[in-house]
């Protein structure tokens, strides 16, 4: 298995032991409801009470009302057993709502947690982390802990109640047969660990091989159409099998430590039943046990290895548990580089939009000598108020990393950037991206309907702003003849539109927003000649009025500029109006020539 492709067996390999410092964390959560907590400990204690109540009221029956003759209080003996039983069901189902429902609500706390976390960490985490890995974080992980919480850590007490209650009933009743019973127990100890050690080992798998199912689903059925497109599916499925077969072979080699722990115990639980009705049977005839104490013991046998063959199985429980807190710890607790400055410089209103480079160096990561991979170089350049700013240049440029820097989706190495004078790492975040509005290149639309695409749930864009800003944009007609018009579910991603619909949808966004600072970054893709109209009537109507600063792709965009900046390699090479710099003669003029030139105004 090629590791590249499944990162996550680095992770799962991290599968640790008992860990204290996890678990008080862990438990932690527990606090908000200590007194569920509380009572389901209590009830637990009652119901493990339990356990040794029917045996007790067989020994008394046979040992002290049935040689008395007493038909009235065996009765009344018989009545209790069975009232034992029916409370020891209310009990149970009393216990396992309050766990479950515990176990519910401390995963709901979590991943309201975790999602918090994602919405405000770096987008350089998201360059680094695929969707299916943070998508493992929110469900599978968090599922691990719900079964420490509903059927763990609180179980845990009422199967040590349980043994306590048993072991102190043997003792108290005959220590002999006590020990009789206990001699099994290393035996059955030893099957356990052997047991817990072979079943984390499977789980394990099962679990790595579980997160490579589903990140090549995940990535095959996005990537579909390309799959199709150059007939890949006979492949894939190739390999869809491989892994879904390593997938079942982990499941059926769990599955038969399975079939064998429950019955070795159950060989071990005989074998000390067989002890005690010889060793017993002997002592009975000798007088010095009772019939009542053989019949109890034999019932509390039964009931004595129950308990541990739970707890080694809450014990992987325990372990794969640990394994996922600390990883969903380990996403909660990263630190996050881009954050409200911790004393932010307001911004005088109303924005005026003087936007201003200074000398900014930015890499998205090091190449292997460690060294910064300079995607931006000493750029500086500045957009007077009320100015239409474009940059150009090749692809690859830096055009988009600008935009990025300015919206601080990342932080530059070097350098300062400026909104109206001030640094914008000095202002709070919410406050910088309220006041510049974006259109990206990559257009992202939500599976919701149009309208809540162009107001993203903002209170405060009523349904006749969304109207108006989609109709000053051009974006009206086609969204009216859509069958659900405003009101039209769009798929995932927004692909039942068309690209050119698309962008259109995002125009009418920025404009319903209404920033004092318009960025757009203009799509590569070509778009058929009456859609490519409308978005340059829309681009007009978007940029009027405001600071703009355009990536632009297409001529009629540049030739609208009020000053135009060249961008190579990440340095700033070229700036002034189109005029000025085809006279110079340099790289623009090439560009033009290259792109421009030939296209018809
Ligand atoms: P076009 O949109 O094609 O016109 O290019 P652009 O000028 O917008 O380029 P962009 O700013 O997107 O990228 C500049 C350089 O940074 C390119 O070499 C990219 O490969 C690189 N780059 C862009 N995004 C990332 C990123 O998230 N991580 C890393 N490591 N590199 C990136
Ligand atoms: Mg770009």
């Amino acid at each position: 298995m090629p590791p590249a492709q499944d990162g996550f067996q680095e992770e799962e390999a991290l599968g640790k032991g008992y860990d204290a410092r996890l678990m008080r964390r862990l438990l932690q959560y527990l606090r908000p409801y200590k007194w569920y907590v509380a009572l389901a400990i209590l009830i637990l204690l009652v119901a493990s009470f339990l356990q040794v109540v029917g045996p007790w009221l067989t020994l008394i029956a046979l040992d002290d009302v049935i040689p008395n003759g007493n038909t009235s209080l065996l009765a009344a003996l018989a009545a209790a057993y069975i009232a034992s039983v029916v409370l020891g069901f209310f009990l149970l189902y009393a216990q396992t709502v309050l766990t479950t429902w515990l176990g519910q609500r401390v995963m709901y706390d979590l991943r309201t947690e975790i999602f918090g976390k994602l919405q405000r960490l770096d987008l350089r985490f998201y360059d680094k982390n695929p969707v299916g890995r943070l998508m493992t974080r929110i469900t599978s992980d968090v599922e691990t802990l719900n079964e420490l919480f509903s059927s763990g850590v609180v179980a845990v007490f009422g199967d040590l109640f349980t043994l306590g209650f048993i072991l102190s009933a043997m003792l108290y009743m005959d220590w002999r047969l006590a020990l009789i019973t206990f001699s099994v127990l290393p035996f059955v100890v030893l099957t356990a660990f052997l047991f817990r050690m072979k079943l984390r080992n499977a789980y394990r798998d099962i679990r790595v091989r579980l997160a490579r199912i589903n990140a090549y689903l995940h990535e095959r059925i996005t990537g579909m159409m390309v799959v199709k497109l150059f007939n890949r599916e006979e492949h894939d499925a190739r390999r869809h099998r491989e892994i879904n077969q390593d997938y079942l072979e982990a499941h059926l080699r769990s599955i038969t430590y399975y079939a064998l722990f429950f019955p070795v115990i159950e060989l071990f639980t005989a074998i000390a039943l067989a002890l005690i009705i010889w060793r017993g049977g002997a002592t009975l005839l000798e007088g010095t046990v009772t019939v009542g104490v053989l019949a109890a013991f034999i019932q509390l046998t039964q009931r004595f290895f129950r308990p541990i063959q739970d707890l080694s199985e809450k014990y992987n429980l325990l372990q794969s548990a640990m394994a996922s807190s600390e990883r969903i710890f380990m996403l909660i607790d990263r630190e996050i580089e881009i954050v409200d400055p911790p004393d932010p410089v307001p911004l005088e209103l109303p924005v005026r939009g003087e936007i201003e480079f200074q000398n900014v160096w930015f890499a998205y990561g090091k190449d292997e000598e460690g060294d910064w991979d300079w995607v931006l170089k000493d750029v500086s350049f500045r957009a007077e108020p009320g100015q239409r700013l474009a940059i150009v240049g090749h692809t690859g440029a830096g055009k988009t990393t600008i935009i990025s820097l300015l919206m601080r989706f990342y932080q530059p190495q070097r350098g300062r950037i400026l909104l109206d004078g001030k640094p914008i790492d000095r202002l709070r975040l919410d406050e910088l991206r309220e006041h510049i509005g974006l259109v990206l290149q990559d257009v992202f639309l939500f599976s919701q309907d149009v309208a809540h695409n162009i107001r993203l749930g903002a209170q405060n864009i009523t349904e006749d702003q969304v109207r108006q800003a989609a109709e000053r944009i051009g974006a009206a007609p086609f969204i009216e003849r859509l069958p659900g018009g405003y009101n039209q579910e769009l798929g995932e991603r927004g692909a039942t539109l068309s690209v050119g619909e698309r962008q259109l949808v995002s125009f009418a966004r920025a404009l319903a927003f209404d920033p004092q600072v318009l960025v757009l970054d203009e799509a590569t893709s070509s778009v058929d000649s009456e859609i490519e109209a409308q978005i340059e009537k829309a681009t007009n109507e978007l940029m009027a009025g405001r600071t703009s600063m355009v990536i632009a792709h297409r001529l009629s965009t540049i030739l609208g500029a009020d000053h135009i900046v060249v961008l190579h390699q990440g340095e700033l090479c070229e700036e002034g109006t189109h005029q000025e710099l085809l006279e110079h003669g340099g790289l623009y003029a090439r560009l033009h020539e290259l792109q421009f030139a030939r296209t018809p105004v």
